[in-house]
């Protein structure tokens, strides 16, 4: 059915006309280990998201800037302000690094909406150094000053593979957590210092900590018998260590998905048979987005 109705989010506001205002969910792809699939992942839940009828906006805070290349946008190349500027422009104590760009000077709009990274990102942590406001709240507070919430009903966040500053300031953001990860020896450890990072946050008392909706095994190899039995032990594992916490059914290892992703395709820009499966892994992902309700 999600297919075809675009549902209103629960998290929409009516305002005194009667008018619906939109509050967009900010949701992340992020764990500290590279190449697990958060850029890849975050690209294809957005198009999933927008041919359900969502207005999709992508924020690309990995200073790699892999999302935005998917984009087209090669900003390494570019002199164009991208979410660095608008971060320290959102400051104000750093007047004296802000430029003149706002948000919709740098928002690159298309079927999904991108404000995309560069380089300077990786200067972040050092930039914001010497502030008196709260540094892990510079892109929550980026978001809920400027019109970007009202003008979408999602937002996903790509993140860089570290637990550094930037990382913490997009746990702060999100409401929602999706964390793909690897099942191999070296997963464990990695996913519960995940888990304990959230945890400090909670403890920090400046922001709540995102709901993890959903912990995604990918690139798994089906035949390899070791990655299997080491999923089952990571899944049995983090139930019981979470209880509750939702593992989905895996992502396989695909040459399909590697070669959509170098032609900066989505999977639902294919029709064969090995795509169609993972559009509909894509729409399962959808499903728990749309029923996961803050
Ligand atoms: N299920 C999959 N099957 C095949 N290839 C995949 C799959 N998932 C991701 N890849 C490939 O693995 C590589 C790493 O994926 P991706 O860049 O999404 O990881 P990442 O976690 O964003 O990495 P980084 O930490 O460097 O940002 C990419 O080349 C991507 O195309
Ligand atoms: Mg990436």
């Amino acid at each position: 059915m999600g297919m075809f109705f675009k549902q209103r989010n629960s998290s929409d506001k009516e305002n005194v006309f009667g008018q619906v205002k939109k509050q967009a969910k900010v949701i992340t792809f992020l764990n500290q280990k590279g190449g697990v699939g958060k850029t890849t992942l975050s690209f294809n839940t957005a198009h999933a998201l927008k041919n359900v009828g969502h207005k999709v906006l992508c924020i690309d805070m990995d200073p790699q800037s892999n999302l935005s290349l998917l984009f087209n946008i090669d900003s390494t190349n570019s002199e164009a302000p991208h979410i660095f500027q608008l971060l320290i422009n959102s400051v104000k104590e750093l007047k004296t690094l802000h430029t003149e760009s706002n948000w919709l000077d740098v928002v690159i709009k298309g079927d999904i909406d991108i404000i995309p990274a560069g380089q300077e990102l990786s200067g972040f942590e050092l930039s914001v150094a010497g502030i008196n406001s709260p540094r892990p709240l510079v892109l929550k507070r980026f978001l809920e000053k400027s019109k970007i919430l009202e003008s979408y009903d999602y937002i996903i966040i790509d993140s860089p593979p570290t637990l550094g500053l930037l990382v913490v300031n997009i746990l702060c953001a999100a409401e929602g957590l999706m964390v793909p990860f690897r099942p191999d020896e070296f997963s464990k450890k990695g996913l519960s210092h995940l888990h304990e990072v959230l945890l400090d946050i909670e403890d920090m008392g400046v922001a709540a900590a995102p709901s993890v909706l959903a912990h995604i095994p990918n690139l798994v190899d089906a035949r390899r018998k070791q990655e299997g039995s080491d999923l089952k032990s990571i899944v049995k594992d983090l139930k019981e260590d979470l209880k509750t916490v939702p593992v989905v059914e895996p992502f396989y290892n695909r040459a399909s998905l590697v070669k959509s992703h170098a032609a900066k395709k989505s999977v639902y820009d294919y029709n064969s048979k090995d795509f169609k499966n993972l559009q509909i892994q894509f729409n399962q992902l959808v499903n728990i987005i749309e029923e996961w309700r803050v």
